[in-house]
């Protein structure tokens, strides 16, 4: 048990340290003001509107193909601001110095780009990363992806997402971190301090972009794009947690969503951006709209033409335009019309250059990028060893009964079963940036590496999530007859997962179904590696199976890092950052809801806020995941009966291993008003920490909780209720280990929304 010999995991908290924290978005210096003031003045109206224009310089998947003759040329007459789907330090160099060198006021250009989870090394995707419960390597992953795309020329990544998803049939819930917004925040300040690292101005730092703003996840039906139709109380407390957090930590530019919210695309929503994001929190970045979306306005029927669509994200607060064109071809026109438009463009251009200037670029454009460190550093060591603990930490082990796992050094013959297994690609998961599938070290000779000596590994394919050929499924059924055990790898590729990759029906795809029930009706023993981007429902696969691991899609050290927890090199210590349902029809479902008034009971002839065809609640709840050790929870206390609206208090326990392995427990910090204005949620996480104990070691932790942490959102602002707070700590939403109780003693007033408020936590 333990780290292994192959993570070094003191460069790992070396790199860690030395590359720290980010402040929050500092405001300029006077002079650096002083000098935006005065490019602002000399900007012809063009040229302003240049700034706010940032085209395509090439596809996804042939970036840099769209930079012609034209395109330099426009660049030459100060007609663009920012680049997207462009990368390589040479190629930007030379864009660069076309901007800085052949334009008349030499502003430099934005070069930005989607990583999401790695620029050529690739790590867990997001959801993943959640579900490691664990801020620091969620940040060193960023960090690692900033330091690749930064020397690869570019200045701006569009990440992290920070949707908050209820609903798995949202194929985009693989790019967040699930339903919560108390752990979205975490996730979100964890992923903007490790983009922009020190600070803008430091070496290797991106700017990173919370998106999509602000009620994105809870698009209809789970369909990417659709309307969210949400009361001001769930938007406030849920969905706008994460952008505040990320606003927080400092992040530089934030990307309006596509969709809605009650009839209003937010591209053209003013209260929201200009009012919520840019006043009421004073946030003084960058807002970029999403690809096309001021021109898709009118698809939306909330303008005619482009110049009114112009207009309309203008006045919204939207900055710049991602690839629509529509504010280079019409604003002109739209501000011919109303001239009350032209102070607007001028602080929309004012950010702009106010995020060059962030970054150093006006001292030196050519900061970013380097050549010879691009053709060294990617997928370095140092990289691989944050992605292969990232990968590790992030595998869930959903069941294990009987402790099948992991797997007794005296099994002989392992048969490996699905097509997954050896589907390196679906590894680099939605967002590939620059990855490379032979990157990805696989997992069918990590097995063979790990295990003992004499170990015989074959592997069947039996069946594919893209296809209902069943034809595989005998070989597959002989090769699990004449083993000792199976893993049995079915569940989604990557490309069931992400934008626009909404499902109706979560079960397994293809035949893969029909696999596993013919696998598991042999009777050996069958661990499930379940690979997904979401929660997937095979209710019958997962009862039956005597152990499960959610392994999500895990990066380039996918193969290693699984080897790693089914050998017992590493205890699995992810949790669920999103309840698995037991029937797709039960979406969405979250732990986190309020209680009702008559509250599901499992007896059927009550009537209760239940499906009669299915058992209450997801069938693993958030939160979830069990160890190869076990812990014991005691000795809860608080500080304190009764606080004041503007204090805390410390809740303590004590944890233990009384297990036989050293592992990683997740403890986890629930609250409840129990009586209240408005009915509360019956749980909330307000706190979590992870951490590593050996055999019989136990820790004291303890959580600092305020009672702002309890506000309810309200029109007037954040309400503080005086009364009762019930406190409970455990391992899992659904596996609460002790409970206790304060007191708020009177009524008060909160200024950050309650969720995105971080908990500060201590060990001893
Ligand atoms: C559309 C996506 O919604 C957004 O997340 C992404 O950043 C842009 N495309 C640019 O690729």
């Amino acid at each position: 048990m333990g780290q292994g010999p192959q993570i070094d995991r003191r460069a790992l908290l070396a790199a860690g340290a030395a590359l720290g924290l980010a402040p929050a978005l500092p405001a300029l210096a006077a002079d650096q003001d002083a000098r935006v003031r005065a490019l602002l003045k000399q900007m012809t109206l063009d040229e302003k509107i240049g700034q706010t224009h940032q085209p395509a310089g090439g596809r996804q998947k042939a970036l840099n193909s769209k930079i012609d003759a034209t395109a330099l040329d426009l660049v030459r007459k100060g007609g663009v601001g920012s680049y997207l789907h462009v990368a390589g330090a040479a190629f930007l160099r030379e864009l660069q110095r076309t901007a800085v060198e052949e334009s008349r006021l030499k502003i430099p250009l934005l070069f930005a780009i989607d990583v999401v989870h790695g620029f050529r090394t690739l790590y867990p995707v997001p959801l993943a990363m959640a579900a490691t419960f664990d801020p620091e390597i969620v940040r060193a992953t960023a960090r690692m992806a900033a330091v690749e795309t930064a020397v690869s020329g570019l200045h701006w990544t569009f990440a992290p997402m920070v949707d908050i998803a209820r609903d798995p049939r949202w194929g985009r819930i693989v790019e967040g971190a699930g339903e919560d917004p108390y752990l979205g925040s975490v996730m979100a300040a964890a992923q903007v301090r490790g983009f922009q690292g020190q600070g803008l101005n430091a070496k290797d730092s991106i700017l990173a972009c919370a998106k999509h703003f602000g009620a994105y996840g809870a698009a209809a039906g789970g369909r990417d794009y659709d309307s969210a139709e949400l009361s001001d109380r769930t938007l406030n407390e849920v969905y706008l947690p994460p952008f505040h957090a990320a606003a927080k930590a400092g992040a530089g530019t934030m990307m309006t969503a596509f969709n809605d919210l009650n009839g209003e695309p937010t591209t053209a929503n003013a209260a929201l951006v200009r009012g919520v994001l840019k006043t009421q929190w004073t946030w003084p970045g960058l807002v970029v709209s999403d690809w096309n979306a001021i021109l898709e306005l009118i698809n939306h029927g909330v303008a005619e033409t482009p110049v009114q669509a112009a207009a309309l994200a203008l006045k919204a607060g939207v900055d710049m335009d991602m690839a629509s064109g529509v504010y280079a071809a019409h604003l002109k026109t739209a501000i011919a019309q109303d001239p009350s438009l032209l102070p607007l463009l001028d602080q929309a251009v004012a950010r702009i250059l106010t995020a060059k200037m962030r970054l150093g670029l006006f001292d030196d454009p050519y900061r970013f990028g380097d050549p010879e460190r691009e053709k060294t550093i990617f997928v370095g060591p140092e990289h691989r060893a944050i992605a292969r603990e990232a990968a590790r930490k992030a595998v869930v082990l959903l069941k294990n009964d009987g402790g099948l796992l992991p797997i007794a050094p005296t099994t002989r013959k392992i048969a490996v079963i699905g097509a997954l297994a050896t589907d390196s690609l679906s590894q680099l998961g939605s967002w590939k940036a620059r990855g490379q599938v032979g990157d990805v070290a696989p997992l069918l000779p990590a097995l063979q590496a790990t295990a003992p000596a004499g170990t015989e590994i074959v592997h069947v394919a039996g069946a594919s999530p893209r296809s209902d050929d069943e034809s595989g499924v005998p070989a597959a059924v002989a090769a699990a007859k004449a083993a000792d055990l199976v893993l049995l790898m079915v569940g989604e590729d990557f490309d069931h997962s992400g934008e626009s990759r909404s499902r109706s029906d979560l079960s397994l795809p293809g035949a893969q179904e029909t696999l596993a029930r013919a696998v598991l009706a042999t009777g050996k023993p069958v661990v499930v590696l379940l690979p997904s981007g979401r929660p997937l429902v095979a209710p019958e696969v997962l009862e039956k199976a005597p152990a499960v691991l959610a392994t999500w899609f895990l990066g380039v050290e996918a193969g290693p890092a699984l080897a790693d927890i089914l050998f017992g090199k590493a205890a699995p210590g992810g949790r669920l950052p999103v309840g698995f349902p037991r029937a797709t029809g039960q979406s969405p479902t979250y732990y986190a809801h309020v209680p009702t008034g008559r509250p599901a009971d499992p007896d059927l002839a009550k009537d209760t806020v239940r499906y009669h065809d299915v058992d209450i609640g997801p069938l693993f709840p958030f939160g979830h995941g069990l160890s190869y050790a076990a812990f014991a929870y005691s000795d809860l206390a608080l500080d304190r009966d009764s606080i004041a609206p503007t204090g805390a208090v410390k809740v303590s326990l004590t944890l233990a291993n009384t297990g036989a392995v050293e592992a990683d427990e997740v403890v986890q910090l629930y609250v409840r008003d129990p009586v209240a204005g408005v009915a509360r949620p019956v749980k909330e996480l307000r706190g979590f920490h992870r951490l590593t104990l050996k055999p019989g070691e136990r820790r004291r932790v303890t959580f600092t909780l305020a009672a702002a942490q309890l506000a309810i959102w309200s029109p007037g602002g954040w309400r503080i209720e005086a009364g009762k707070v019930e406190v409970m700590v455990g391992s899992s939403s659904a596996d609460i280990r002790l409970r206790g109780a304060f007191a708020i003693a009177a009524p008060g007033k909160g200024r950050d929304p309650a969720a995105a408020i971080l908990t500060p936590v201590s060990v001893v």
